[in-house]
C-alpha cells in the first residue's frame, strides 16, 4: 500500500479515467475525495471506493469556480483531515456545442462557445483547483500534485485545436508552478494519456463520424479504433487504469526526486 492514510482529491471523479484514478488511489490505501460537477456520478464512484475499503466524502465542484474550488479545498481538510494529493482531472472534449453539427470541424466552425468552455474547464480549472490546494501544501511542507493533460497537449491534433491548446497550458502551468513550490517540498507533474474510451471519447466519435471526412459513415466506436490503430504504435487502448498506475507512482514516496515533468501514458504515440 504505496498510498496508506494519504487523502487525495480528484476533480472529474464522476467517470471515465476519474473513477479509474480513484479506485487506483484507494487500492493503494488512499482515502479519496471524489470531486465532479455531476454529483450523481460522484455518488456512485463514491460507492465503489467505500467498497475497497477507504474512506470517502463527495463534493460537488464545477472547477470553473474559484469559490467552489476554494470550498472544496477547505472542505476536505475539515472532513478528512488533511490533503496530500490533488488530481486535476476534469476536462471536456472541445466538441460541446456542436454535438450534431455537419460542419467540418475546421478553424473557421470552432465556435467561441466551444473555445471558452475547453479553456475553462481543462485550464482555468486546473488553475483554480491548484490554486486552492497550495495553500494547505505550503503550510504542511508536503504535497502531490498530478494534472492530467493528453497526446493532445504535446503534439497539435487537427481537428481540436482548442483542446490541444488548454492541454498544453496544463504542461507549461505545472513546469511553472513546480518551480514555485519546489522550496516546499511540493511535486507538481502532469501526466498525458492517450487514448481511452470513455463518455468524452464517445461524443468525440460521435462528432467525428457525423462531421469529418475521413469517419464519415463509421460507427463511433469504428471511428475510436481507426484512431488507436493510426496513432497508437502498440495497436490497443489505454485504459483508465493505466492512468490511474501513472498518477498513483507520480503521488508515492517513490517519485520523490520527479517533479515537473510530463508522463505520456500513451501506447508510444508521442515521444516528446
Ligand atoms: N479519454 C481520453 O482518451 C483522454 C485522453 C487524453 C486526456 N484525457 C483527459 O482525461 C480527463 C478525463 O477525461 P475522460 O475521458 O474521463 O472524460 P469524461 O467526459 O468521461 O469525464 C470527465 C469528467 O469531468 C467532469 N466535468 C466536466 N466539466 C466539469 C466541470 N466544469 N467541473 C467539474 N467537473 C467537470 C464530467 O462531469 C466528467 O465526470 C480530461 O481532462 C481529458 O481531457 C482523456
Amino acid at each position: 500500500m504505496r498510498l496508506k492514510d494519504k487523502v487525495a482529491i480528484v476533480t472529474g471523479a464522476g467517470g471515465g479515467l476519474g473513477e479509474g484514478i480513484c479506485l487506483c488511489l484507494a487500492r493503494e490505501g488512499a482515502h479519496v475525495v471524489v470531486s465532479d460537477v455531476n454529483a450523481a456520478a460522484a455518488e456512485k464512484v463514491a460507492v465503489k471506493i467505500r467498497e475497497a475499503g477507504s474512506k470517502t466524502i463527495v463534493v460537488k465542484t464545477d472547477v470553473r469556480v474559484a469559490r467552489e474550488c476554494k470550498e472544496l479545498a477547505d472542505t476536505t481538510v475539515k472532513e478528512m483531515g488533511k490533503v496530500d494529493i490533488l488530481v486535476c482531472n476534469a476536462g471536456v472534449s472541445g466538441f460541446v456545442h456542436r454535438r450534431e453539427s455537419m460542419e467540418p470541424p475546421i478553424l473557421e466552425t470552432i465556435s467561441e462557445e466551444d473555445w471558452s468552455l475547453t479553456i475553462d474547464v481543462n485550464l482555468k480549472g486546473t488553475f483554480l483547483c491548484n490554486q486552492a490546494v497550495v495553500p494547505y501544501f505550503k503550510e504542511q511542507k508536503s504535497g502531490k500534485i498530478v494534472n492530467i493533460s493528453s497526446i493532445g497537449g504535446r503534439k497539435g491534433v487537427d481537428f481540436i485545436p482548442h483542446y490541444c491548446a488548454s492541454k498544453a497550458g496544463v504542461i507549461l502551468f505545472t513546469q511553472a508552478i513546480a518551480l514555485q513550490l519546489a522550496p516546499y517540498n511540493v511535486n507538481a507533474n502532469t501526466v498525458c494519456p492517450g487514448l481511452i474510451w470513455t463518455p468524452m471519447w464517445e461524443e468525440a466519435a460521435h462528432v467525428l463520424a457525423l462531421s469529418y471526412p475521413a469517419f464519415k459513415g463509421l460507427t463511433p466506436d469504428q471511428v475510436f479504433e481507426g484512431a488507436v490503430q493510426n496513432m497508437i504504435p502498440l495497436r490497443r487502448p489505454q485504459m483508465p487504469e493505466d492512468i490511474g498506475n501513472a498518477v498513483v507512482f507520480l503521488a508515492s514516496d517513490e517519485a520523490k526526486q520527479i517533479t515537473g515533468q510530463a508522463l505520456n501514458v500513451d501506447g508510444g504515440a508521442v515521444f516528446n
